[in-house]
């Protein structure tokens, strides 16, 4: 049995998404912008994310393997789907759910950078700093948060919960019963 607790409600998420929607707007001004989703979780800030960008914008989207079906990083990032169009020249902002070891955004940034975008940005809703294993560094981060396992608005625990409205920490009742 798992239980959850609110750590951001959707009121508080609504109103950062939008802060960061119009300081990327104000960075970009008069640029055109791609945003590149990390599938899955970063989908349902994207998509809110995207609607607060008053520019000129495209999506594109990546894919890596990720935590499988535990809560610990495997320490390996395998791509599984690259971009479907060129990067070259572009505005790039890579758009992630959470950035935790920052083992995913490091190998990401290097796929995106062999491309020779005009500049390349990292949006991070969450930030779980004191996880950090590799100094990489967000540019939009929405909120800084503890090392506790959460999930909603697109984060997952072995695929579930990711349409939940709020971001909640997972607790787990304990193994033995
Ligand atoms: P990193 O490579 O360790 O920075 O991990 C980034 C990825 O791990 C994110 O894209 C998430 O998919 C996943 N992740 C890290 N922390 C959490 C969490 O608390 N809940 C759900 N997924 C997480
Ligand atoms: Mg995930």
């Amino acid at each position: 049995m798992d239980r959850l607790k609110v750590l951001f409600n959707q009121q508080q998420i609504a109103k950062k998404v939008a802060e960061l929607g119009a300081q990327i707007t104000r960075d970009f001004e008069g640029e055109s912008v791609v945003l590149i989703g990390v599938l899955k979780g970063s989908t349902i800030f994207l998509a809110d994310l995207a609607r607060a960008i008053k520019l000129d914008a495209t999506f594109d989207f990546i894919a890596v393997s990720s935590y499988g079906n535990s809560r610990e990083q495997s320490g390996e990032v395998k791509l599984l789907k690259d971009v479907d169009h060129s990067m070259q020249g572009k505005n790039v902002i890579l758009v992630e759910d959470i950035l935790d070891t920052g083992l995913t955004l490091t190998y990401l940034k290097n796929l995106v950078l062999a491309h020779q975008p005009r500049s390349l940005k990292i949006a991070a809703f969450l930030d779980k700093v004191s996880r950090r294993k590799q100094p990489v560094h967000a540019d939009y981060v929405g909120f800084e948060i503890p090392d506790e396992f959460v999930v909603g608005y697109g984060l997952d625990f072995a695929e579930r919960y990711r349409n939940l409205p709020e971001i909640c920490i997972l607790e787990s009742e304990p193994e033995s019963k």
